[in-house]
């Protein structure tokens, strides 16, 4: 009994240890209020987000000198454990990560049991090939105890194409016997309407994720805004900039959180010289390096027979090149029904 007692004090410790830390700690290791607040202002709300930002970056905060960056980033790498471990260690921790299921098996087991948290899975493929649909039903799986294939927490939709919609999250939560009302309470969404919105709802997503338990940011589509707002040749540099600012955005929010971020992307036809000939399929997701560095997992989703897709890896720093054949149903993606 005092055994057990014990261990639940321990467990109430670690909860109270791990998770990322509100940047306001920063005001006990001597950082200003002041500093805090305008921390805050430029989407700082832990301080591991600031822990992993450049120096340069922190510069462009207002009122931040040199030296006041210097003193903020020291403290807050003294709060975030950021040095070298052990493999054994690190393995210990991503033993720790949870995957979420995409709701459908074969598409579990070819991604390792699901979509990983703390980074970034692309999803790209053609117009109708499942990719809203496997973020809606992944908005519901995320909110399923981590037993079942959840993450436990809730789920930030950023919509830039207008494809969102509760009632197909109602259709998946009740395949899982889960409350309709308070699956859609738990998907907290927001239409974003060009590139610098886009941004903008990102700053805010991580005041809400630093405010309650969120598992699960999708973007869907992380490019199609960028496909409208630049257009043409001139622009493309420009484009690329912005675009790399939003997906170190992304990146920061999957360190910071641990939440899995699952972005959607578009594909265009491969015109490299004759190479398109030995090609079966040739199609490119767009965003080009940048896009390809930013995303952990990359998803390519095709068409296949009637309601079938196939899931193939395209780039996976731990899983082979294969493929797994998926459904769209009316309760979201699962199996094939042959
Ligand atoms: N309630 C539903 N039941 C079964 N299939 C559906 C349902 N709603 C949409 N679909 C199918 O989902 C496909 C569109 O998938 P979607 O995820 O929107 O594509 P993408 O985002 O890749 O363009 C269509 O083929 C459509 O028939
Ligand atoms: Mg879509």
């Amino acid at each position: 009994m005092a055994q057990l007692q014990h261990e639940e004090e321990m467990e109430g410790l670690e909860e109270e240890v791990a998770g990322p830390l509100p940047v306001e700690q920063l005001e006990e290791v001597g950082i200003g209020a002041a500093d805090v607040k305008k921390l805050k202002e430029a989407g700082y709300y832990t301080v591991e987000a600031v822990a992993y930002t450049p120096k340069k970056q922190l510069l462009t905060v207002k009122g931040v000198s040199e030296a006041k960056a210097d003193k903020i980033l020291g403290e807050a790498s003294k709060l975030v454990p950021m040095g070298f471990t052990t493999a054994t260690e690190f393995h210990l921790k991503r033993a720790e990560m949870v995957c979420m299921s995409t709701g459908a098996k074969e598409l579990d087991k070819l991604l390792g049991g699901g979509i990983e948290t703390g980074a970034i899975t692309e999803i790209f493929g053609e117009f109708r090939t499942g990719k809203s649909q496997l973020c809606h039903t992944l908005a519901v799986t995320c909110q399923l105890p981590v037993e079942m294939g959840g993450g436990e927490g809730k789920c930030l939709y950023i919509d830039t194409e207008g494809t969102f919609r509760p009632s197909r999250l109602l259709a998946i939560a009740a395949r899982y016997g889960l409350n309709g009302d308070e699956v859609l309470d738990n998907v907290i969404c927001a239409r974003a309407y060009n590139t610098d919105h886009q941004s903008a709802l990102l700053i805010q997503a991580s005041a809400l994720m630093a405010e309650s338990r969120f598992s699960l940011l999708i973007v869907d589509s992380a490019m199609a805004l960028y496909r409208t707002d630049y257009s043409g040749r001139g622009e493309l540099s420009a484009r690329q900039m912005h675009l790399a600012r939003f997906l170190r955005m992304l990146m920061r929010v999957a360190d910071e959180f641990g939440v899995a971020v699952v972005i959607t992307n578009q594909v265009v036809a491969q015109v490299d010289g004759g190479m398109a000939m030995f090609n079966a399929d040739p199609k490119k997701p767009i965003g080009g390096n940048i896009m390809a560095h930013a995303s952990t997992t990359r998803l390519y989703l095709r068409k296949g027979r009637g309601e079938n897709r196939v899931c193939k890896i395209y780039d996976s720093p731990c899983l082979p090149e294969a493929e797994a054949v998926f459904a769209i149903l009316d309760d979201g993606i699962g199996d094939p029904k042959d």
